[in-house]
């Protein structure tokens, strides 16, 4: 596996293996680090259908807000190279701030409509940074695929459209969640987490299970369904809802309170963002109606 830090040799090793291999499929599977399952199962994933698979660590500024967790995001360069090595990576790109954003940068991909709401409403610039930190990575790597976790189905909503919209040259593939046995999301935040916090944070994915026999249940309405969401968080007490709604995927369009939901027919996301102490944790579920 090669190690690089700087974009010229990130560069100088892809032009190599370019012409090593002219039809190569290329793969590249971006992260901020503190690796874990979820992002193994990405990188298992893009190892299987690509020929070079090319793994990013970036804790990236632009993505954080100014009294959000940047200086504390958990790092372990060492750790992580070690399991990247153990997952077939070929390259790892793990660039510095100076070497991403060497001036500051004016030019930025913001996406409408689909940022408006959930992570886009409590972290505002949040997707303003991603949008334009996937596009330079995407752009540095030049990738056939790329692969994003659905444990992010915002962010993954936000990337497909601005592929589309730009006709970035790229396959978007979307990668299942990972949990824990007990079913808590895996997320390098966990780590964060008070023995009691960690035991109660169980409650989104048991919410997110539940949700599905009552959705099901004659006269349910997207109000009614709201109201038994966020009573389930409610009764564990160390948690505190940031949001917990019911929208549709991946266009993130509110669902009129009073819809049936047996109504529906189409696929809809329940997404919740719930703070323990001061780490915010974040699950999702897609259900495909009709
Ligand atoms: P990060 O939080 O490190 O996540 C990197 C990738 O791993 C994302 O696509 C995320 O959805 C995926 N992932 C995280 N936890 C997962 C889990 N439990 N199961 C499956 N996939 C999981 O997301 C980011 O970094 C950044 O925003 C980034 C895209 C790298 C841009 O900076």
């Amino acid at each position: 596996m090669i190690v690089c830090t700087t974009i010229q040799e990130l560069k100088a090793h892809l032009a190599q293996q370019r012409k090593n291999k002219p039809d190569g499929v290329i793969g590249i599977v971006p992260t901020m680090g503190f690796l874990h399952e979820g992002h193994a199962s990405l990188m298992k994933r893009a190892r299987e259908d690509c020929n070079y698979t090319v793994l990013t660590i970036f804790v990236n500024p632009l993505q954080f807000g100014p009294n959000e967790d940047f200086d504390r995001y958990p790092r372990d360069l060492e750790r992580d190279s070690a399991l990247a090595l153990a997952n077939g990576i070929d390259l790892l790109f793990a660039p510095t701030v100076q070497e991403m954003y060497p001036t500051k940068p004016l030019t930025k991909v913001l996406v409408s409509e689909v940022t408006e709401r959930l992570c886009g409403a409590s972290r505002p610039g949040h997707f303003d940074g991603v949008g334009t930190v996937v596009s330079k990575l995407l752009n540095l790597v030049q990738p056939d695929r790329a692969y994003f976790g659905m444990k992010d189905a915002q962010q993954v909503a936000v990337i497909e459209q601005m592929v589309h919209d730009l006709n970035m040259p790229v396959r978007i593939v979307r990668c299942e969640t990972v949990r824990e046995a007990d079913g808590l999301a895996m997320s390098s935040r966990n780590v964060y987490l008070s023995a009691d916090q960690r035991k109660q944070a169980v409650i989104l994915s048991e919410t997110l299970r539940a949700a599905e026999s009552w959705l099901k249940q004659p006269g349910m309405t997207r109000l009614k369904l709201s109201k038994l969401i966020a009573d389930s968080i409610r009764s564990v007490p160390l948690a505190e809802i940031d949001y917990a709604e019911l929208l549709t995927y991946p266009n993130l369009s509110p669902i009129d309170a009073n819809t049936e939901i047996s109504a529906l027919s189409q696929t809809i996301i329940i997404a919740l963002a719930v703070k323990f102490g001061s780490t915010r944790l974040i699950d999702n579920r897609l259900f495909q109606l009709g």
